[in-house]
């Protein structure tokens, strides 16, 4: 087992003392670094690259190489589980995630067949061994799977969507059809998130992109008991440590306090929330991860270091603060400026 040399980031999701408030950024492998469209034009596709663990492994530590970030994200995608159930992914250019084969009936549903996280996802594990090692105890190492909710979105829409309109349909229109997904889906996320965990995984982050969309009612029934299964059916600890979970629901801000009732460790929130009444309503149930909003990078050096402050304000004196933005990089922001937000944050975040 390696020791950690900064574990600032798996200390402030438990909410334990830190010497100063710990960053990561949502999507910080991605296309607005030089270097990452590089490796991926050497890999030929997105999916090519995150089918080739060291290649994955390089994009993975690109802006650790440029920023003082205390965690890693594996870099792969969310999808690979529907993509190592047959469905067919494939990333067109400008429209996102596409799915050859959609499921759109029990008869498809009950025909998925439940990957094996060391044999169709094995690429997913091999990279995570590979990171974990090359990363050598500088910074723990994030895992992390879409929510059942948000996974079957793309499964049943076939790609991205505005109206949410076949997945939707087939929620009401046959519900337990939706309930057999959702459950075949939690029980691939635990296999995988386990493995991850097992592969080297330190925290692991479950993104629920489209929870936001469902009404109060079908939230709970269609994601969040989901998440809950997920959640206690994670190991919880490895290497003689505690694997931090966090949830995290864009748009999701109205549940907090049921989120916080998972068992998780931290939440993850969008911009679209106050940090500081989030905090009042979760109490000392879980940590806060997020929030400033991505489109802050946009900014002027001064603006980025005057918008993290209010964010870093907004939360407060304390600990279990984990700064991040309340949604992915975005693609044409100046790479300057998330070093000038991650000198911010470690300046603003120190304790006396
Ligand atoms: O945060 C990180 O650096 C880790 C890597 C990561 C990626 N996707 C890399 C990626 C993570 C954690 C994800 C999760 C993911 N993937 C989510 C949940 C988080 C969120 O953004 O809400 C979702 C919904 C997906 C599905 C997906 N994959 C989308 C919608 C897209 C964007 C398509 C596009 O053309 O913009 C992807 C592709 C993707 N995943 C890219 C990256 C860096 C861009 C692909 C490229 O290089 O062209």
């Amino acid at each position: 087992m390696i020791e950690l040399k900064n574990d600032r980031f798996l200390r402030a999701l438990l909410r334990q003392p830190v010497d100063t408030t710990p960053i990561w950024i949502m999507r910080q492998a991605g296309r607005y670094l030089p270097e990452y469209k590089a490796t991926r034009a050497k890999a030929g596709s997105f999916m090519d690259l995150c089918e080739n663990p060291d290649l994955a492994c390089e994009v993975t530590l690109q802006p650790l190489k440029r920023y003082d970030l205390d965690a890693a994200i594996l870099f792969s995608d969310i999808l690979t589980i529907p993509d190592a159930m047959g469905m067919g992914l494939y990333f067109s250019e400008g429209e996102g995630p596409k799915f050859k084969n959609p499921v759109r009936d029990l008869a498809s549903i009950r025909n998925l067949p439940d990957p094996d996280p060391e044999q169709e996802l094995r690429y997913v594990m091999d990279a995570v061994r590979t990171i974990h090692r090359e990363l050598g105890g500088s910074v723990p190492l994030i895992g992390f799977s879409g929510s059942p909710w948000t996974l079957a979105t793309y499964m049943v829409e076939g790609g991205t969507t505005k109206d949410f309109g076949k997945v939707k349909g087939l929620l009401f229109e046959s519900p337990e059809a939706m309930h057999l997904l959702l459950d075949k889906l939690a029980n691939n996320v635990i296999k995988y998130l386990n493995a991850q965990i097992a592969a080297g995984a330190q925290a692991v982050m479950i993104f629920d992109t489209w929870g936001g969309v469902l009404s109060p009612e079908n939230y709970k029934l269609f994601s969040l008991a989901y998440m809950q299964k997920i959640v206690s059916g994670l190991t919880r600890e490895a290497g003689g440590r505690r694997v931090p979970v966090t949830l995290f629901t864009k748009g999701g801000g109205q549940w907090l306090e049921i989120m916080a009732e998972t068992g998780c460790d931290a939440l993850g929130l969008d911009w679209t929330q106050d940090i500081a009444d989030a905090r009042k309503r979760v109490g000392n149930k879980v940590a806060l991860q997020g929030n400033m909003d991505p489109s802050v990078l946009y900014g002027s050096p001064e603006v980025v270091r005057e918008e993290a402050r209010k964010v870093m304000q907004g939360f407060g004196e304390g600990d279990g603060h984990v700064f991040n933005l309340g949604h992915g990089i975005h693609q044409h922001v100046n790479p300057d400026n998330v070093s000038v937000l991650v000198d911010a944050v470690h300046e603003f975040g120190k304790r006396n």
